[in-house]
């Protein structure tokens, strides 16, 4: 008889984590569709999948070299298949296949259900296929249950953007801001604690705009979703990422004054300090209002460690300006935070406003910002020693020698030593020490 050899697929994600969770879809599809194993390598694989990102100039460039990496591939095996996603994919659509003609694939973001199909044509036809169009949320009416991974997962609550900030792609490439129905999402986040997930994290370009409909025809908002998630059996933390300050209400606040499953921790971008600034940006909310959330969140939470991306050397950015971003970063002392240098984004209105500041400028400011950034985060750490932290424990640790590794609400790593029966649960340790990207703790006992 004989034998057949299930086919592998290889995936290479870019960007941010919705495009993780987009990737982890593709291979739960083609697994569920087509038979597929996940290869770690794409030396053996049938199929490789690169779910690329275009936020920055030096994200897009990326994709061409990873494609000529692997070009000898195809060379090597013509019934290799190459698929190229995301939001590169997204905004070059057939470009891709002039640039680079041994690619089989290009879809986007929202066709991600359609590669199976595309692969059957291209395989039947002999041509390249293309379909990076926008069909809204379909997607998630095509996927298979979710295949747990770990005790922690994401979920995408939402598609698109449609704020359209002025240095921005994402709003063109992922299409306009739509919500998923409530009823799939507490479907999905269910299957997950089903079988074992005890974390979520929701995922959106700004989830607390999210905006659903209850059985009853009834309007739910971002905090009365996370009520719900949080009522779900199993479910004892929930992360999110990411909030816009302009969505984030008084009853978001509220929740985490009220709901303890809500992590201590907040991703807010605020993108600058400069009221100028932001109104280029065209960020819809002022340095005050930023200010104010973040009062009344402490307020509400006073243990909440709030994290941001920041943007330097936007253009028309001052020297003024920029002093007005370091001291918001010093009243506000952000956790570990994201910062880029601008990067002109073809099609986008910032793309064509004059810039006149050197990059060695821009580098130099980027630097400063992080140096404190990165120094108030230490300092952070260093407050948690001695504190007692309720932890979810998510492997051995790469330390080995018995010793587990898990996460705190604001995201660090603790190691500390523990039986492997506590994977995937959440533990009290006491924080003993802060190492160079970890922290040390002890298990407390009744774990
Ligand atoms: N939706 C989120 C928000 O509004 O903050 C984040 C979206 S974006 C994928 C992640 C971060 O990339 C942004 O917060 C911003 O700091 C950065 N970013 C986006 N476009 C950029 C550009 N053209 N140049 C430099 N950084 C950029
Ligand atoms: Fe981009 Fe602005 Fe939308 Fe965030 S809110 S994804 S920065 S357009
Ligand atoms: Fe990149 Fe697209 Fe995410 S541009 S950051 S992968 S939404």
């Amino acid at each position: 008889m004989k034998t057949v050899t299930a086919k592998r697929i290889y995936i290479k994600s870019f960007g941010c984590q919705m495009n993780e969770y987009d990737s982890n879809r593709i291979v739960d599809l083609m697994t569920d569709s087509d038979g597929y194993v996940r290869s770690d390598t794409p030396e053996n694989a049938d199929l490789i999948v690169f779910n690329t990102c275009s936020v920055r100039d030096k994200a897009q460039q990326k994709i061409y070299s990873e494609l000529g990496r692997i070009r000898h591939l195809k060379e090597e095996n013509p019934n290799l298949r190459i698929a190229v996603g995301g939001c590169v994919a997204s905004q070059e659509g057939k470009r891709i296949i002039q640039k680079a003609p041994y690619v089989d694939v290009v879809f986007g973001p929202q066709t991600l259900h359609r590669l199976s199909g595309m692969l059957d044509r291209c395989r039947k036809c002999h041509h390249s296929q293309v379909d990076v169009s926008f069909p809204g949320i379909e997607k998630f009416d095509y996927m298979p249950e979710p295949h747990k991974n770990g005790a922690a997962a994401f979920i995408s609550i939402m598609e698109g953007c449609s704020k359209f900030c002025t240095y921005c792609v994402v709003p063109y490439t992922r299409g306009e801001e739509l919500s998923r129905p409530v009823a799939d999402v507490l479907a999905e986040v269910k299957s997950l604690a089903r079988q074992g997930v005890c974390e979520i994290t929701l995922l959106g370009q700004n989830v607390n705009a999210y905006e659903g409909t209850l059985p009853d025809g009834s309007p739910i908002d971002f905090a009365m979703l996370l009520d719900l998630i949080s009522s779900i059996d199993g479910i004892e933390r929930i992360r999110f990422m990411t909030s816009h300050p302009t969505n984030f209400t008084d009853r978001l606040i509220d929740a985490f004054r009220t709901n303890p499953k809500i992590v201590s921790h907040v991703h807010l971008p605020v993108q600058s300090g400069s009221n100028r600034v932001l109104g280029l940006m065209k960020r819809g909310y002022t340095v005050e209002q930023y200010e104010s959330i973040i009062r009344r969140l402490r307020e509400a939470r006073p243990d909440v460690c709030v994290t941001s991306d920041f943007i330097v050397g936007f253009p028309g950015e001052t020297e003024e300006d920029f002093e007005e971003t370091m001291r918001l970063i010093d009243r506000v002392k952000f956790d570990a935070s994201f910062s880029f240098v601008f990067s002109p984004r073809p099609g986008t209105p910032a793309a064509d406003m004059k810039d006149e500041t050197p990059k060695e400028v821009k580098l130099a400011r980027l630097q400063r910002l992080q140096r404190v950034n990165d120094a108030e985060a230490e300092r952070i750490s260093g407050g948690m020693v001695g504190t007692i932290q309720r932890v979810l424990v998510t492997g051995a640790s790469r330390k080995g020698g018995g010793m587990l590794a898990a996460r705190t609400d604001n995201n660090r790593v603790v190691n500390f030593e523990g039986p492997l029966r506590l994977l995937g649960q959440m533990v009290e340790v006491e924080i003993t020490d802060v190492r160079v990207h970890t922290l040390g703790g002890k298990l407390r006992a009744g774990n």
